[in-house]
């Protein structure tokens, strides 16, 4: 006799660490450029407002610097005292809504932004960025551990300001994922070398923040599996860095993301390469390099739905502890389903939303709901201004 087993849907409700959410779909971070001051603002709120309305189970408030140095652009917010007013706001009007609320925290290491920060970037060794032509020295022991500290700080505030998750930056060639990128680490010390001593630092961070915020409030990270960079992050590696984030057991969830905001960043998204606005929104004589080599630079990878889940389903079978987030190319009900029937618990999407913010509901109404986002990525060089999906400049305008 078989015993058919249920195959969960994605608009049931599952656990997160101690988190209970109303259905598996999660929105991804995507820089919202509506803090201008680094504050929460209403137009913040109002702009997460229309994901929860439109039937989404946590909204996830982009990039949040865990300390001043860790800016990666202007109008981030910074993780202090000052801000908790302005995050609780937040955090209550998600709750009201129905959603959960998680906070994306992170250190920007050589994509952090010297006119920003008002000082020089760090690397696990020396860098020279080659896309901003900026120059990271080496990061020292006590400031390794200065940053551990902070992202345990961050949590906690995160956590006191009413957020049900945090997710930890481990992705995108930021301070961590460049610890783990042997492109970026040269180091001879414990931190550098096998992969067990790269991945150091980010299970530092997680048995930091662990401690922090106990069982209170769930913990996620962002991962990098790969970015097409020669010499950087593979699967074989990441695969190892995610096998001991799950036998070390402090993290709920783990989000499987690609690419990197250092070199071919398109290869996080794929799809259309934004060169005219990269050129717009350069200065003389970078501009002249971007047309010129914007295509290089930022290279060039044909967009399909469900872009990582080649990459993605390698982790299902390797995680004992950790839940899986899907990200990447969830664009229609089909795919929401494709996600969780695959094995992984949660389905996190981005420009889908920013085109469709209540593409959860319509998905959940009718499975035959076709997603109208065409990865034109126009939506990229907005986040300079109020991020918002091109087709959409009344909503752009309203929020
Ligand atoms: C406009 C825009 C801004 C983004 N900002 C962030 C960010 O702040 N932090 C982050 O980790 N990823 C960011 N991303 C990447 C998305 O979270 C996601 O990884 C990527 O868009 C792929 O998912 P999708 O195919 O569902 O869009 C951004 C993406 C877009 C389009
Ligand atoms: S601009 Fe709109 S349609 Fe184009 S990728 Fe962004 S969200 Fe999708």
């Amino acid at each position: 006799m078989t015993i058919e087993q249920h195959k969960p849907s994605p608009f049931e409700p599952a656990t997160l660490g101690p988190v209970t959410l109303r259905n598996r779909t999660i929105k991804s971070a995507t820089s919202e450029g509506r803090s201008p001051r680094g504050q929460v603002t209403d137009e913040l709120i109002e702009f997460h407002r229309g994901f929860v309305d439109g039937g989404i189970g946590m909204t996830t408030i982009a990039y949040c610097t865990i300390a001043k140095e860790g800016y990666s652009a202007p109008g981030q917010i910074l993780m202090n005292r000052r801000n908790l007013a302005g995050l609780k706001e937040f955090t209550d009007t998600m709750h009201l809504g129905g959603a959960a609320a998680s906070a994306q925290l992170g250190h920007a290491g050589v994509v952090a932004h010297p006119k920003v920060t008002g000082v020089q970037p760090v690397a696990p060794s020396k860098f020279l960025n080659p896309t901003a032509f900026t120059r990271a020295r080496e990061i020292a022991r006590d400031e390794i551990r200065l940053i551990v500290r902070q992202f345990a700080d961050a949590a906690e505030l995160a956590a006191e300001a009413g957020f049900d998750n945090v997710e930890l930056h481990f992705g995108h060639l930021y301070i961590v994922g460049s610890f783990l990128s042997p492109w970026i680490n040269k180091r001879r010390d414990e931190y550098g070398g096998s992969i067990e001593n790269r991945t150091r630092f980010a299970l530092e961070i997680v048995e930091a923040v662990r401690d922090r915020v106990g069982n209170d409030i769930a913990v996620t990270a962002k991962l990098s599996m790969s970015d097409d960079i020669k010499g950087s992050i593979w699967l074989d590696e990441s695969l190892r860095t995610a096998e001991l984030l799950d036998q070390q057991g402090g993290l709920d969830a783990i989000e499987l993301t690609q690419g990197s905001s250092v070199w071919h960043q398109m290869f996080m998204f794929r799809g259309g390469i934004p060169v005219d606005d990269l050129v717009k929104n350069q200065r003389f004589p970078f501009n002249i390099g971007g047309k010129l080599f914007g295509k290089r630079i930022l290279g060039d990878y044909p967009y399909h739905d469900m872009f990582m889940l080649e990459s993605a389903r390698q982790f299902v079978p390797k995680m004992r502890n950790t839940k899986l987030i899907y990200l990447g190319g969830v664009n229609n009900a089909a795919h929401f389903h494709q996600a969780i029937d695959e094995g992984f618990d949660f389905v996190a999407i981005g420009r889908a939303l920013l085109r469709e913010p209540d593409l959860v509901n319509k998905a959940q109404a009718d499975p035959s709901t076709e997603g109208i986002c065409i990865h034109c990525n126009k939506c990229m060089y907005t986040v300079f201004g109020k991020t918002h999906c091109v087709f959409e400049p009344d909503y752009a305008r309203n929020t």
